[in-house]
This record gives C-alpha cells, structure tokens and sequence, in this order.
C-alpha cells in the first residue's frame, strides 16, 4: 500500500447542451488543461485534513466520524462528501490529507469543483489499492455532486475524469468519447462568478410555470448538441459554430444570458468567430468563440473591447491520471 500519491485532473467547459443535460438531454464538453492536482497522504489521526489554498481552504480539519456534518467552507465541501462517500462505500476508515493545487483561478468556472471531487477519489482508490473503473469513479464522483449540490448533470466530473471531448446523458446514461484533435476555440472570461446551484434553481422555476415551454426548448437543445455531434466528428467548423448561435438563443430563451454575455459573444461573432456562446450555468463565468485560425487575434481583440478576459487554456486533454 502506497503512503502518498499525488494525481490531476483536468477542468471542463460546456460546448453545446447546458441546463438541457440536467433533464435528459445530451450535452457536449471538453476537458480542458488547467489541471487540478491534488496529494494525498494517509495519516495516524482518525481525520480528514485538507488545504486547497485556490479555493481559501488553509488547515482545514473534520473528524472522519463528522464528515459531511456542521459547517463545511464552500471551499471544501466537494473534497470532503467525497471522501466521506469513499469511506462508506470501501470502509477505509483511515485518517488522510489532502493538498489541491489548480492551474486556473476557481472563479473561471473551469471546474475546480469537478477535478478535485475526481482527483480525491481516484487518489484514494490508489492508496487504498482498490480498482475502479471509470464508471465506478463516476458513479462515486457524481453521487459526490447531487450530495453537495442537490441537482446537476455529471457533465463536469465525467470531462475530469475521461478527458478528451465528450458527448454526454444526463447522469452517465451515455459517454462516449468525439474522437477530434485541439478544437479551435476561444474563451472568454466575464468577470462575473456563475452561481450554478441557484441558476438550475431559476430555471426549474420558470419549467414549473411553463413546463411544456421549456421542455420544448430542452428538446431543441438536445437536437442541437445531435446535429453537433455529427458536425464536430466531421470538423465542419461553421456548422458547430450555427448550431452554437442557436443553442445561446435558446438559453437566453431560459433566461441565463446576460447584458456582459453578450456583448463578449457578439463582438466574437462581428469579428469573425463561426459561432458563439456562453459556456456553463450563464449569466457570468465564460463564453465560448469557435474561430477560423486567420480570425483568433481579431476574435480576442473583439472579446477583450467589449470588457473580457480572454483565457488561454488547451482543450480535449487528457483524463485524471496519477502523476507519482
Ligand atoms: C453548469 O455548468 C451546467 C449545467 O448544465 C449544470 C449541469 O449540467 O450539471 C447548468
């Protein structure tokens, strides 16, 4: 049995299907390289002890009997109802630290959450010398998600921990991987913190008084990241980038656009972007630009204008991997 192994995984960003994928729909997402890596150690104290510096979490300790009990930092609650569900389920009932260090600030919405969840149960599964497949990490990894944030996809754990672009049902119905090099991609960060819990919670409010309404608009959605998906795997480029127009109408239709949103995404698309979106829960985080190589610099210069900050980060990488 190992006594300490540090593993990464990468962050997400959502292509085509957000809010949709939570109700039965497919989505597209790409695992993108700003990793997350995390160390972990087993320890005599019957505690889980961990410093995630990234998300404000410095000496943190809960015993292994309170886990997932009292008041849990925003920082640490994923890493911790991780760990508390590893326990359960494998009965390892010993004391563990944990050190996450990201490449990317958490207020990108790149999926800090999501890549520790994944790296704190596959570094466990590695101390622990207990063999999971990915499914198996899924399934704890996702069980990790609902616990902390009562309603979500899995789209964000199953990028952390299969990496490469996938397309992707609700809770794991299907994974399966769109086998395509780097995509030509640009991301631009709004400035603004996404808060998805209560962005999933405004729009089940809106389904709850138009329920036919938005149901049909999950629909269209779906059918878009479908059109996409054959789209991507023939990398006919302004294809993915309509289908991209259409599917921000269609969440600006479930209200998670935003003024900021779209001046980024318009500025891209009036620079020469084949098509563009916001990426994730709206209203803030990112939006995406899928940009013609001869139109990058026009398409940053665009997004930067209208008050953004273009983020570069490597797309369709690789899966949570064990680093030593
Ligand atoms: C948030 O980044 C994307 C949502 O679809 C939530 C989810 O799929 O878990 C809104």
């Amino acid at each position: 049995m190992k006594k300490q192994v540090t593993v990464s995984a990468p962050g997400k960003l959502m292509l085509l299907g957000e809010h949709a994928v939570v109700y039965n729909r497919p989505c597209i997402v790409t695992a993108v390289g700003q990793r997350l890596s995390a160390t972990l150690e087993i320890i005599s104290e019957n505690r889980l002890e961990l410093d995630a510096k990234d998300v404000k979490v410095t000496g943190y300790i809960k015993q292994l009997v309170e886990l997932g009990q009292g008041n849990i930092p925003k920082g640490a609650n994923f890493v911790e109802m991780a760990v508390k569900n590893f326990n359960e389920k494998f009965k390892i009932n010993s004391g563990i630290r944990i050190r996450t260090q990201s490449e990317s600030s958490s207020l990108f919405g790149l999926g800090s959450s999501s890549a520790s969840t994944v790296c704190t149960i596959k570094g466990l599964a590695v101390l622990f010398d207990i063999k999971l497949s990915n499914k198996d990490i899924f399934k704890l990894a996702y069980k990790t998600v609902l616990d902390v944030q009562g309603k979500g996809s899995g789209f964000d754990v199953v990028a952390a921990i299969y990496g490469g672009t996938l397309y992707f049902v609700t809770g794991g119905k299907v994974i399966e991987p769109i086998e395509i090099e780097e995509l030509p991609l640009i991301v631009g960060y709004s400035g603004i913190k996404a808060d998805t819990v209560t962005l999933i919670k405004e729009v089940a409010e809106k389904a709850s008084r138009y329920p036919d309404l938005i149901d049909s608009i999950y629909t269209h959605i779906g059918k878009m990241v479908e059109l996409s998906k054959i789209a991507f795997l023939a990398k006919t480029w302004p294809v993915v980038g309509e289908l991209m127009n259409f599917d921000q109408g269609m969440l600006e239709s479930l209200g998670v656009g935003s003024a900021k949103l779209s001046a980024m995404i318009y500025a891209a698309r009036d620079a020469g972007a084949w098509g563009a979106k916001l990426s994730g829960a709206g209203i803030g985080d990112c939006m995406i630009a899928l940009t013609p190589i001869n139109k990058i610099s026009d398409v940053e210069q665009a997004i930067t204008r209208s008050g953004g900050q273009v983020i570069k980060v490597r797309t369709n990488v690789e899966g949570v991997r064990i680093e030593k």
